[in-house]
């Protein structure tokens, strides 16, 4: 009998304050149009001072209990993904660990910016399948407004605050492949473009925080190819032709990479989930805050395949398909 990870519950957290192109035109030399045209974002959500990325993680994390009909006791594992944990050490898991009242189990965090969810669901997929966990909790959190150069124009009207999370339950399946569940995961990496995308600061190298660096163009180019080929080897390996799939949940990192990836893979109309517009990019954070949104207003229901994917800095990217 093989196991499989079950999806019981996604949530998500955005913070109360949101910031509109208009009012970031107000001290930054850009306009609400070319930050439309050039991205689709119209506004992105920042985080009160104060409220850490444990924050908002840990309110992700309520709402895919809840969601889940599950009591936090019952999760042997939390797993966030995150570039901006609220510490060097410990990771942001523990602290996430800490305030839902958890003292058993196991926590940690992982590290590939904007595809950190995708590499974290990876993770927990394979310890669910080895029997070295239970009820996973994984959670995509940041808090890029504190990383941000807020006079680089070319970055800092990209990026907002949020979290989203997944808790994945092991489920015996009779057969490979049989049932609901992640059906396979893909991940990559080639840190000979590491250069393209970085934050300029480590407690190693400069013992400062840093601030985000990007190359957009170049990026740009090599996300749609990446994730094009990316997804047509998951859906390969799954044994599940793309256009069988019913959604595509993308990172949401700019309107113009998820239309150039749907053409390539001739996706119709309106399978493709787009939250870019009104929580920007949100790294780690992006794609199940986005599940999230296509959950809650009914579009995304049980038993329906659902292609998530990512590109971020390192140069990291990849893909998961599921039967939600
Ligand atoms: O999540 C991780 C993965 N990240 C991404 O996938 C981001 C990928 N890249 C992008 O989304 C796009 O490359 C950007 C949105 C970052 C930039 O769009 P672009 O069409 O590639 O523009 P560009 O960088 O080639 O710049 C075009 C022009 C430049 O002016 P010149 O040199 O043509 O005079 C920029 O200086 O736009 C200018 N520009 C701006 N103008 C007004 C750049 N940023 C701004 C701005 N407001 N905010």
């Amino acid at each position: 009998m093989t196991v499989q990870s079950y999806i019981r519950g996604v949530g998500s957290y955005l913070p109360p304050r949101v910031l509109t192109n208009e009012q970031l035109a107000e001290t930054v030399d850009t306009s609400d149009a070319w930050i439309r045209e050039r991205t689709g974002i119209t506004q992105r959500y920042i985080a009160s001072e104060g409220q850490n990325t444990s924050d908002l993680g840990a309110n992700a994390a309520k709402d895919a209990l809840f969601a889940a009909g599950m009591e936090a006791s019952e999760i042997d594992l939390i797993i966030v993904a995150t570039s901006t944990p609220d510490l060097t050490f410990p990771a942001t898991a523990t602290i996430i660990q800490e305030k839902l009242g958890i003292t058993e189990g196991a926590a940690f965090d992982v590290q590939a910016v904007c595809s950190g969810f995708i590499y974290g669901l990876s993770v927990a997929d394979a310890m669910i399948r080895a029997g070295s966990a239970k009820n996973v909790l994984l959670i995509g959190a940041e808090t890029f407004s504190r990383i941000l150069d807020w006079n680089d124009r070319t970055t800092c009207v990209l990026f907002g605050d949020g979290a989203g999370a997944m808790i994945l339950s092991t489920t015996p399946s009779k057969e490979p492949g049989a049932g609901a569940g992640v059906m396979n995961t893909e991940i990559h990496s080639d840190g000979r473009f590491r250069d393209l995308l970085y934050v300029d600061g480590g407690p190693s190298s400069t013992q400062t925080v840093g601030k985000l660096r990007m190359v957009g163009n170049k990026v740009f180019r090599r996300a749609v190819t990446k994730l094009s080929d990316s997804m047509i080897k998951c859906s390969d390996k799954a044994g599940i032709p793309i256009p069988d799939i019913d959604w595509f949940v993308p990172h949401q990192a700019n309107q113009r990479i998820l239309e150039a990836v749907a053409k390539r893979l001739d996706l119709r109309r309106g399978q493709v989930v787009s939250t870019v517009a009104y929580h920007a990019n949100t790294s780690a954070a992006s794609i199940p805050l986005a599940m999230d949104v296509a959950i809650k207003d009914g579009r995304i229901k049980r038993g329906h395949t659902v292609m998530l994917e990512a590109f971020g800095g390192g140069f990291t990217w990849g893909s998961a398909l599921l039967v939600y």
